[in-house]
C-alpha cells in the first residue's frame, strides 16, 4: 500500500472544462499547470485527470484511439510530463484515467481487427464467428460493421468495441468465445501492462480505472477479472510500489481483494451513496431513488440507511484498502450544489472530509458549482453533461475559463447571475471554498481523521439527530457530530467522561458538554462540530 494514500485528498479534473490556456475554448494541460498554485491553496495533494489521450471524442475521450499519445487539444506528452514533474515538486501526485476495457473504433488495433484477413489484431477484440451470430447472451453486439464476417462486442456505446480479455466460462457451442489464457486475451493483457508502464515511467502516480470490473466476459462473481487485476497489482507492487490504483467498480468487497487500493462508491449505483445524497439513477433518470436522504435540510433521512450498506463494506475492507465516497464526478447530475446552500454544502464536506477512506472532490464542488439542466449533449454526455461545464474562476463572462468567444466554449458556463466563483470566495473567510480548505487542512493535521483511522458510529438513531461518530488512530480520538436538519437538536451521549477539557477543532464551539457523568451534544440547524477528546 503506497504510504501517501493515508493522507491523500484527491481532486478530479475534467481537462476539457478546467482552464483554457490558448483561447480555443477547450481546457488544456498548460492551463492546468498554471493552476498548481490553486491546488496548493486548496490543499489537495492528488489529482485524478479524466482521459487526455488521442480520441475522436464521441464519449469525451473514453473512446481512446491511441493510448500512448496525449490528444493535441490538450497539449503534448511533454506537457503532461511537465505537469507530472512540477506537481510532484509541490507534493501533488497525478493519476491518469486508464480505459482498459475498450478502445475507439478509430483505434489502429481495431481497424486491423476489422480486416477479413487474419492478422495480429484479429483476436484483440471479441468478434462472433459470423455476422449471423448476433444474439449472444449477456453482451451487446454491432452487426455488419466491416468485411470481417462477424459482429463485435461493445462495452458501452456502439463505437467502443470491447478488448478481448476472454470469457471466464466460454460457451463450448460458441467457439468464438475464447478462454482467458488464449493468445489474443494474453496479448491484450501484455499491452495493458505496457500502457501502464509507459505513463508511470513518464511520471504518473497511478490510475483511476474505468469500468474495472468489466474486462473478462461471462465471469460470475468477477473472479477472472479479479485474477487479472491481482496479477497487475503484484507486478506494480514490485516495479512501482508508490503507484496507486482506484477502481470504478462500486463493489469494494470484490475490487479491493482483487488488488485495487481504493474503490469508488458510484453515485448512480451505490445504495450507501444514495442514502446520503439522493442521486438519480442514470438508467432511469426519471426514477427518483431517494426515499429521503440524510443530507436533506428539510426532511433528513435516517443515517441508519447509510450505515446499513456502508458498514459491511467498511468492515470487510478495513486494513486492506480504502472506500471512496466522492463529492460527485463527471457522470453524475445533479451536482451536490444543486438545491443546497453553501451552509448545507459545508456540512456535506465536513462529513466527506472526516470519514475513513480517501476523499475525492469533483472540480467545482469546492465552490458549490451547480449542474445546469437542459444542456445540449456534448461528446456523448447526454444527462451527464451538466456535471462537465467549465470551472468558474471569476465573475467575467466566461468565468475566467477561456478567452474564446462565448459560443466557442467546450460547454456553456452556467448561465446564472448567482453562479459561484473562486475569485469571489477566496477573500471571504467563511465562504464555502475557505471552509473546504479548512476541512482539508484539519484532516491532514489529524491522524485520527485520515484514511485508516477507525470509524465508530456513536449515535445513529432512527428519526433522531445528530449523527455522531468517533475516529481514532493511535492516541488520538476525535468526535464528529452532524446535524443536517434546519432544526436544532440535543441529545445525551453514552460516552466515558474525559479527564481533560475536550478541544473544539472545527465548527460549533459549544456542541459537546460534559454534564456530570454524561455528555450532551447540542447543535443548531445545519451545523456540525469536530472535537478532540
Ligand atoms: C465510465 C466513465 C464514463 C464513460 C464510460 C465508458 O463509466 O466514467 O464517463 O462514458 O465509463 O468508458
Ligand atoms: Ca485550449
Amino acid at each position: 500500500m503506497p504510504d501517501w494514500l493515508e493522507k491523500a485528498v484527491f481532486y478530479e479534473i475534467y481537462p476539457q472544462s478546467y482552464i483554457d490556456s490558448n483561447g480555443d475554448g477547450i481546457g488544456d494541460l498548460p492551463g492546468i499547470l498554471k493552476k498548481l498554485e490553486y491546488f496548493q491553496y486548496l490543499g489537495i495533494n492528488a489529482v485524478w485527470l479524466n482521459p487526455c489521450f488521442m480520441s475522436p471524442f464521441k464519449d469525451a475521450g473514453y473512446d481512446v484511439s491511441d493510448f500512448y499519445q496525449v490528444a493535441p487539444r490538450y497539449g503534448t506528452n511533454a506537457d503532461l510530463q511537465t505537469l507530472f514533474v512540477e506537481a510532484r515538486r509541490l507534493g501533488i501526485r497525478i493519476l491518469l484515467d486508464l480505459v482498459p476495457g475498450h478502445t475507439s473504433t478509430e483505434c489502429a488495433w481495431f481497424k486491423e481487427s476489422c480486416q477479413a484477413e487474419r492478422n495480429i489484431y484479429t483476436d484483440w477484440y471479441i468478434w462472433t464467428n459470423s455476422i449471423w451470430t448476433w444474439n449472444a447472451p449477456g453482451v451487446q453486439t454491432v452487426i455488419g460493421y466491416s468485411e470481417r464476417d462477424g459482429n463485435y462486442i461493445t462495452n458501452f456505446f456502439h463505437f467502443q468495441p470491447a478488448l478481448n480479455y476472454g470469457f471466464a466460462k466460454p460457451d463450448p457451442n460458441q467457439p468464438w468465445q475464447q478462454p482467458v489464457d488464449a493468445p489474443g486475451p494474453q496479448a491484450v493483457r501484455r499491452e495493458l501492462k505496457n500502457i501502464m508502464k509507459f505513463w508511470l515511467d513518464l511520471g504518473a502516480s497511478g490510475f483511476r480505472v474505468d469500468m474495472a470490473g468489466s474486462l473478462v466476459k461471462n465471469d460470475p462473481g468477477c473472479q477472472e477479472t479479479a485474477r487479472l487485476w491481482h496479477e497487475l497489482r503484484t507486478w506494480l507492487d514490485t516495479e512501482y510500489p508508490e503507484a496507486a490504483l482506484v477502481s470504478e467498480w462500486s463493489d469494494p468487497t470484490v475490487a479491493i481483494p482483487a488488488g485495487f487500493h481504493m474503490d469508488f462508491l458510484l453515485p448512480f449505483a451505490s445504495p450507501a451513496y444514495q442514502a446520503l445524497f439522493a442521486m438519480k439513477k442514470i438508467e432511469a433518470a426519471s426514477q427518483d431513488v431517494s426515499g429521503s436522504c440524510f443530507f436533506d435540510p428539510v426532511r433528513p433521512g435516517d443515517i441508519q440507511r447509510f450505515l446499513d450498506s456502508y458498514l459491511p463494506l467498511y468492515q470487510a475492507t478495513r486494513g486492506k484498502g480504502f472506500i471512496v465516497i466522492p463529492s460527485g464526478n463527471h457522470d453524475t447530475t445533479p451536482r451536490l450544489g444543486n438545491g443546497r446552500t453553501p451552509r448545507d454544502l459545508a456540512l456535506v464536506f465536513l462529513f466527506l472530509l472526516t470519514i475513513p477512506g480517501v476523499p475525492f472532490i469533483h472540480y467545482g464542488d469546492e465552490i458549490g458549482m451547480r449542474s445546469p439542466d437542459g444542456l445540449k449533449s456534448k461528446e456523448g454526455g447526454y444527462g451527464r453533461t451538466g456535471a462537465r461545464t467549465p470551472m468558474q474562476w471569476d465573475g467575467s463572462p466566461n468565468a475566467g475559463f477561456s478567452s474564446a468567444p462565448r459560443d466557442q466554449l467546450y460547454l456553456p458556463v452556467e448561465d446564472s447571475p448567482t453562479r459561484p466563483n473562486v475569485a469571489a470566495q477566496r477573500p471571504i473567510e467563511d465562504s464555502l471554498l475557505n471552509q473546504v480548505r479548512q476541512l482539508i487542512a484539519l484532516r491532514l493535521a489529524h491522524p485520527a481523521l485520515c484514511a485508516s483511522g477507525t470509524f465508530d458510529p456513536l449515535y445513529a438513531e432512527e428519526g433522531k439527530l445528530p449523527f455522531v461518530y468517533l475516529r481514532q488512530q493511535g492516541e488520538e480520538k476525535i468526535l464528529v457530530a452532524i446535524n443536517p436538519s434546519a432544526q436544532p437538536c440535543e441529545i445525551a451521549l453514552d460516552l466515558e467522561p474525559s479527564r481533560e477539557q475536550p478541544e473544539c477543532l472545527y465548527g460549533e464551539a459549544a456542541a459537546f458538554r460534559q454534564a456530570g457523568t454524561q455528555w450532551r451534544v447540542h447543535l443548531p440547524g445545519v451545523s456540525g462540530s469536530v472535537y478532540r477528546l
